[in-house]
Formats: C-alpha cells, sequence, structure tokens
C-alpha cells in the first residue's frame, strides 16, 4: 500500500516571517495526521525558519528547485548540500514552470535528480503536457519523453526513492483540473512505464501525485483513483484553511 503524500508548493510566494506564520498554523492543525505524509515547499529564503518550526512535528520540508553542482561560480543558484543543511528533506524538480521560463529541459532536470539523490533529498519530479499537446493527442508521447529523458540511467533502488508528480500544465493556476479519470489515465501510463523502465515491484512502490488545481472540493475523488497517490498543490496551500481540507480529504 503506498501511502499518500500531499505536498505544498508555495512558489514565490511568502516572506520567511509569512512563511513561519502559515507553517505554525499547520503544525497546529495538522498535529493528528498519521496517514498522509505532509510536505511544505517555502522559498529558499523561508526554508531554514520553516524548518525551525516544523523539526519533531509531522510536516515535511521541501525546496522548489536546486542546482546540480555542490559549489562553485553559479551566481544566485541554490546546491544540494545547502538545501540539506537548511533542513529539507525534499525538493521539486522540473516543474513546468521551471521549463516553461527558466529553460529547464529533461537533461537539466537528470543532472538535479542525480545531485538531490546523492545528498539524500528526496525528488518530486514533475511532468506533464500542456493545453496544445494534449489537444492534438500528444499526452502520452510528451510525458513518456519526460520520464525517459528526467529519469534516464537511474537504478531500480535509486528510483524508488522519487516521488512523481503529474501535473497536467493546463491545469496549473487555471481553475480547470484534469478529471479524476484523465488524471489516473496518465498516472496509469506513468507506472506501467516505469514498470518497463525497471520493473513491476518499483513501478508498483512509486508514488505518483496529481497536481493542477488541487482544491478540498476535488481532492477526495483524485485520491480515490488507483494510481493517484496524493497531490502537488499550488494556489491551494497558501492558506491554512484549504490546505489541511485537502489533507483532511485526502484520507482514503
Ligand atoms: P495550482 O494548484 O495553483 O494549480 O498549482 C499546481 C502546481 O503547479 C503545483 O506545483
Amino acid at each position: 500500500m503506498r501511502k499518500i503524500i500531499i505536498a505544498g508548493n508555495w512558489k514565490m510566494n511568502k516572506t520567511a516571517s509569512e512563511a513561519v506564520k502559515l507553517a505554525t498554523l499547520l503544525t497546529r492543525d495538522l498535529a493528528d495526521i498519521t496517514e498522509v505524509d505532509i510536505v511544505i515547499c517555502p522559498p529558499f529564503t523561508a526554508l531554514a525558519d520553516v524548518h525551525d518550526v516544523v523539526t519533531d512535528t509531522n510536516i515535511g520540508l521541501g525546496a522548489q528547485n536546486l542546482y546540480w553542482e555542490d559549489e562553485g561560480a553559479f551566481t544566485g543558484e541554490v546546491s544540494a548540500p545547502m538545501i540539506k543543511e537548511s533542513g529539507a528533506q525534499y525538493v521539486i524538480i522540473g516543474h513546468s514552470e521551471r521549463r516553461q521560463f527558466f529553460g529547464e529541459t529533461d537533461q537539466t532536470v537528470n543532472k538535479k535528480i542525480k545531485a538531490a539523490l546523492k545528498w539524500n533529498l528526496t525528488p518530486i519530479v514533475c511532468v506533464g503536457e500542456n493545453l496544445e499537446q494534449r489537444e492534438k493527442n500528444k499526452t502520452f508521447d510528451v510525458v513518456s519523453g519526460q520520464c525517459k529523458g528526467s529519469l534516464a540511467g537511474f537504478t531500480a533502488q535509486e528510483m524508488e526513492k522519487m516521488v512523481i508528480a503529474y501535473e497536467p500544465v493546463w491545469a496549473i493556476g487555471t481553475g480547470k483540473t484534469a478529471t479524476p479519470a484523465q488524471a489516473q489515465e496518465v498516472h496509469k501510463f506513468i507506472r506501467e512505464l516505469i514498470s518497463k523502465m525497471h520493473n513491476e515491484d518499483v513501478a508498483s512502490s512509486v508514488r505518483i501525485q496529481y497536481g493542477g488545481s488541487v482544491k478540498p472540493e476535488n481532492t477526495a475523488e483524485l485520491i480515490s483513483q488507483e494510481d493517484i497517490d496524493g497531490a502537488l498543490v499550488g494556489g491551494a496551500s497558501l492558506s491554512s484553511d484549504s490546505f489541511v481540507k485537502i489533507i483532511k480529504n485526502a484520507r482514503k
């Protein structure tokens, strides 16, 4: 049985003090949850402060990106050991906004996953098609290409340590959620692909989150799908009310 994992991707929102406030509310309101792995991903500048708030609680901490070198002349970048020392256990890699606005490719995603694993950070690897690709019936080709490229060259043991997030770009921040059936179809496809790349055991243990306009009202139905093991939540993770509701509704 795969444990549900719900992560909040705060994107470029919340100063450190605002992040501490939100994290504090979440630790209070989610303290009794044991059936769901909960993760929050604030901006880099808030990681250390939020770590102080969530230490010894049931809330995990993640970063939203990393650079693949450990250190060096890479102005503006943040490395895996820096993230590790800030207290995070997870890192989102290859989010569609990074692919769209910051030139992230399957090759850079692949390098970043390697760096994350080297430093024992759990990568949350994002894939997903845009609207044009879906309308041209290219969804499976796109997702398959992204998975094969991003996940190339890892051992089965390494694959097992990752979380995959299927985020159809057309559903991100648009209020348009994929229907549970649409999402399930792609999740199942990704799981079968992992099975072909490695084996069935690995495929059945890897958790695949859905992301794209997840709200309290649509969480239960999405999570009830066989291959949907959680959610990567953007907008609705920015208020404790809605994020707490999502987590409560995600208990299968
Ligand atoms: P929204 O939940 O705001 O659509 O964002 C989804 C997302 O991109 C999470 O990574």
